[in-house]
């Protein structure tokens, strides 16, 4: 078997067996297979596409490249929560401390940012102090104790993927539905939950730009997570614009306190609400009633009991829970770059994926997989998508330490605004529920 043959195999539409696909994960996860020659093959699998069969072999490949978590020393259902990936989606931050505030044992483990869109484990080492990794008795000490422990994916879990999802994030490989449900499932399954909440984005600011892709990511993965023994549930929610007012890893963390203070915008509150009571609901703590899971997760928020839970979350893994009362405790941005309306009008659109990469060139995201994050930059948007604004009226600030970069964030955000004289329709936050 060699590379050149799989690769071009592939670039001419044709299905790889299991082994041709063992042969280039496992030859790239243990550096046999140089980056270019996986880089090749991961942008003909986007072009061309992989079956089902395909897919679950690659989830499985990649799952087992690694270590497969023991979670049984954890009492109770320990539910898992993933979203595709977007920008501004500050949920986990939001939901998993709802969910442990109703006693749904939180084990998880995130992700980096990965092409436009952010990733949670950046955004907690926003937090001053902060720790994303743990030895794997502490994390479920910590889980058994507090009720939560949010960690990086370590290295040793899927390392296919973690190779995989860095060259991907740099090569333009990130937009393929058997490479995101492989991703997603193969360190989802090694991570050793019992069920799994997915939150599948669709739209401009998501890898599926259409609600049918969206549709297809979500069974795809519904049914490899069932195949599996899991319980799973996938929420499709839109991704056309922002989600929240906040882009940006210290921004954003800070927007997620609001929500957590029963503050914040209604978007990411209606749908962290959401994605808890599916938790609660998965984690068979509601007697198998939506409504009564829907009560619980708002009872945690209204309370104060999430924000309770997010602070001694916090505390816990190293982080100054004064930032809760002291948001200067973030790190702060040199320059911010005022976004201004040139004429009166509606937004009419609101680009989520330039948003992104605004807030990225701005500093907040990487563009080479070795670049170090600025956790102050990002974009604080002033308008969304409805709003009425006046020619000169402020749209969006753009944050950063660097000031030429934050300038070209500047006029990349009021690039993904478009102003019309209608005011549009409202568009459905979450498109279905599929359980
Ligand atoms: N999140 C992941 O973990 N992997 C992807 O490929 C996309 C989003």
């Amino acid at each position: 078997m060699n590379a050149v043959d799989i690769i071009n195999k592939k670039r001419c539409g044709e299905a790889l067996n299991t082994e041709e696909i063992e042969y280039m994960v496992m030859g790239f996860t243990e550096g046999v297979i140089p980056d270019y020659q996986m880089s090749a093959l991961l942008m003909a699998i986007c072009l061309q596409g992989m079956t089902k069969e395909e897919t679950v072999d690659l989830t499985r490949i990649m799952r087992d490249s690694g270590e497969t978590v023991d979670l049984s020393a954890i009492k109770g259902v320990k539910v898992d929560k993933h979203s595709t990936g977007g920008v501004g989606d500050k949920t986990t931050l939001i939901v998993a401390p709802i969910a442990a505030a109703c006693g749904v044992p939180i084990a998880k483990m995130s992700g980096r940012g990965l092409g436009f869109t952010g990733g949670t484990v950046d955004k907690m080492e926003s937090i001053p102090g902060f720790v994303t990794s743990m030895e794997r008795d502490r994390f479920i000490e910590s889980v058994n104790e507090k009720g939560i422990a949010v960690i990086g994916q370590t290295g040793h879990i899927a390392p296919a993927d973690k190779k995989m999802y860095a060259l991907r994030d740099v090569t333009g490989t990130t937009e393929s539905i058997s490479l995101i449900t492989s991703s997603i499932m193969s360190k989802k399954l090694a991570a050793g939950a019992d069920a799994i909440v997915l939150d599948v984005k669709c739209g401009a600011g998501a890898f599926m730009k259409t609600y049918e892709d969206a549709r297809e990511l979500a069974v795809w993965m519904v049914d490899i997570g069932r195949g599996n023994n899991k319980k799973m549930t996938a929420v499709i929610s839109d991704m056309e614009q922002p989600l929240g007012k906040a882009v940006g890893n210290a921004l954003e963390v800070r927007e997620a306190i609001d929500v957590l203070r029963g503050d914040g915008p209604e978007d990411i509150r209606a749908l962290s609400l959401r994605l808890a009571a599916e938790m609660i609901l998965l984690g068979e703590l509601a007697d198998g009633s939506r409504e009564k899971a829907e009560k619980m997760a708002m009872e945690a928020l209204e309370s104060g009991k999430a924000l309770e839970k997010f602070g001694q979350f916090v505390a816990n893994q190293g982080g100054d829970p004064a930032i809760i009362e002291d948001t200067s405790l973030f790190a702060q941005a040199a320059f911010a770059v005022e976004v201004r309306a040139e004429a009166a009008g509606y937004v009419t659109a609101l680009d989520a994926m330039q948003i992104g990469l605004a807030s990225q060139h701005a500093g907040a995201g990487r563009e080479k997989k070795e670049d170090e994050i600025d956790m102050a930059a990002g974009i604080l948007l002033d308008k969304k998508v409805g709003d009425e604004v006046q020619a000169g009226e402020l749209l969006c600030t753009v944050y950063g330490n660097d000031k030429e970069k934050a300038e070209t964030g500047a006029r990349e955000a009021f690039a993904a605004y478009t102003i019309g004289s209608n005011k549009p329709e409202k568009t459905l936050l979450i498109k279905e529920i599929i359980d």
